[in-house]
């Protein structure tokens, strides 16, 4: 396999508390060594002024294939994660079947290699048919290769279940990853309980929904000793509670998105869809919060929710369309723009919540610049402004609330496994 030498960049891999300016030397798919000038039969990247880092990795992706295809295929899923710099992305499994059984999640691995754009990994449901009433085949589904455990779109509501699906994970040492909402506290919601929500006159997801069942799964997983990972955190409770669990020593980790820590409740007075998601978009003492869990270590992974819908379904009346938008094309623009440069987060700060933290939590060796690793690698230029134009989307669906934003930083080179599959 060819050689590529990516050159005077400025290299952050948090994984091994790197940051610093060299040049790096990719051969055989793997990450060779640093500090070389020159190397023969060799493709050159000329990387000055730009940032060289281990490829970007998304746990929470919704691919909707199989069975949604109009909305999203594994082929432009991936095709939207290189776009944005992803060399990994872990897959949810609220699919058609969904991601149950040994032969969905071969169906997935197989037409994501196949695809050939990045690595997919799977998360596979915690109950049988997503149904929240019995456990899924969890041992046959590590078999199968799943990373981890998810009913997500829903919570895992039933709690005995819930502590079987942390007992159960607990020796595989897998997490469950959880979906928070009671939902007796969000029927009929459409958006955050609050002022705007009054004025609107539309259904509340009150952020207690949330706060509630991540007080009930903490309790569970120091009960077990299970790992539990909060999905799509999004209230400033479940931070703080999140936050004690783990100076108790509990086992728990949690992620973030863009929309979460960039939007309001205040956007939804525009009555666009694409400002509609669950977790629900809520005030700004929660978008704070979102980015004080980030600052402190609290909260350990940004994820996009890629949650990809139809053009059709998203243009229906606000309190009919379903929740969910894209993420994985302006995930790393939004970092850059609304983390990075306000001075919340620095580049190792960010770079860690997106490379070895979800590498850790779906367990696989990636999200490192170790000699030796896969040579996944994203350069990124930090200084490019751009605007985003969701006709240029490489994902089947549009909806997004960010287009037309003015971003900073963007992925100009994306490379997996050794191989150039992004070039801009
Ligand atoms: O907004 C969301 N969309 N939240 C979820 O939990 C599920 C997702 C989807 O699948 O569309």
């Amino acid at each position: 396999m060819s050689k590529i030498l990516i050159q005077n960049g400025r290299v952050i891999d948090p994984s091994q508390k790197m940051d610093r300016v060299t040049n790096l030397l990719i051969e055989d798919g793997r990450i060779a060594a640093y500090d070389v000038a020159s190397a023969d039969d060799c493709e050159f990247i000329d990387a000055s002024g730009k940032i060289v880092a281990p490829g970007l990795i998304d746990i929470h992706v919704h691919l909707r294939d199989p069975g949604r295809e109009e909305d999203e295929t594994i082929e432009t899923g991936t095709a939207a994660a290189l776009a944005g710099g992803f060399t990994s992305i872990a897959c949810c499994p609220n699919t058609e079947p969904p991601i149950d059984s040994q032969g969905t999640v071969e169906y997935i691995k197989q037409k994501a290699a196949r695809a050939g754009n990045c690595n997919v990994y799977v998360i596979a449901c915690v109950s049988k048919n997503r149904e929240g009433k019995e456990l899924a085949e969890i041992g046959q589904l590590i078999e199968a290769g799943a990373v981890g455990f998810s009913d997500d779109g829903t919570p895992v509501y039933n709690a005995e279940l819930m502590r079987r699906a942390f007992e159960y994970c607990l020796m595989f040492g897998r997490p469950v990853m959880n979906h928070s909402e009671i939902l007796e506290l969000t029927r009929d919601g459409v958006m955050h309980e609050g002022l705007a929500q009054l004025v609107l006159g539309l259904g509340g997801i009150p952020a207690a929904a949330e706060d509630v069942m991540v007080s009930r799964d903490v309790a569970l997983a120091e009960a077990t000793g299970g790992w539990l990972h909060v999905m799509h955190v999004s209230s400033g409770g479940s931070i703080h509670i999140i936050r004690r669990a783990k100076k108790r020593g509990v086992r728990v980790t949690a992620e973030v998105t863009p929309h979460h820590f960039t939007l309001t409740d205040e956007c939804l007075r525009t009555f666009d869809s694409n400002f509609k998601m669950n977790p629900p978009l809520r005030g700004q003492g929660h978008v704070d919060a979102c980015i004080e869990g980030l600052q402190d270590g609290t909260i350990d992974c940004i994820v996009t929710d890629h949650a990809p819908h139809a053009k059709e379904k998203k243009m229906q009346e606000l309190d009919r369309a379903p929740f969910g938008i894209i993420g994985l094309e302006t995930a790393l623009g939004l970092v850059v723009t609304r983390l990075i440069e306000p001075g919340h987060l620095d580049w190792s700060q960010a770079l860690e919540k997106l490379t070895i933290n979800p590498a850790r939590v779906i367990g696989v060796e990636k999200g490192t610049l170790a000699i030796g690793a896969d040579a996944d690698v994203v350069v990124i230029d930090p200084h490019v402004e751009w605007t985003v134009d969701p006709a240029e989307f490489k994902s089947k669906s549009t909806n997004t609330p960010f287009a037309g934003w003015e971003l900073k930083g963007r992925a100009v080179k994306v490379i997996v496994g050794g191989r150039v599959k992004l070039s801009r």
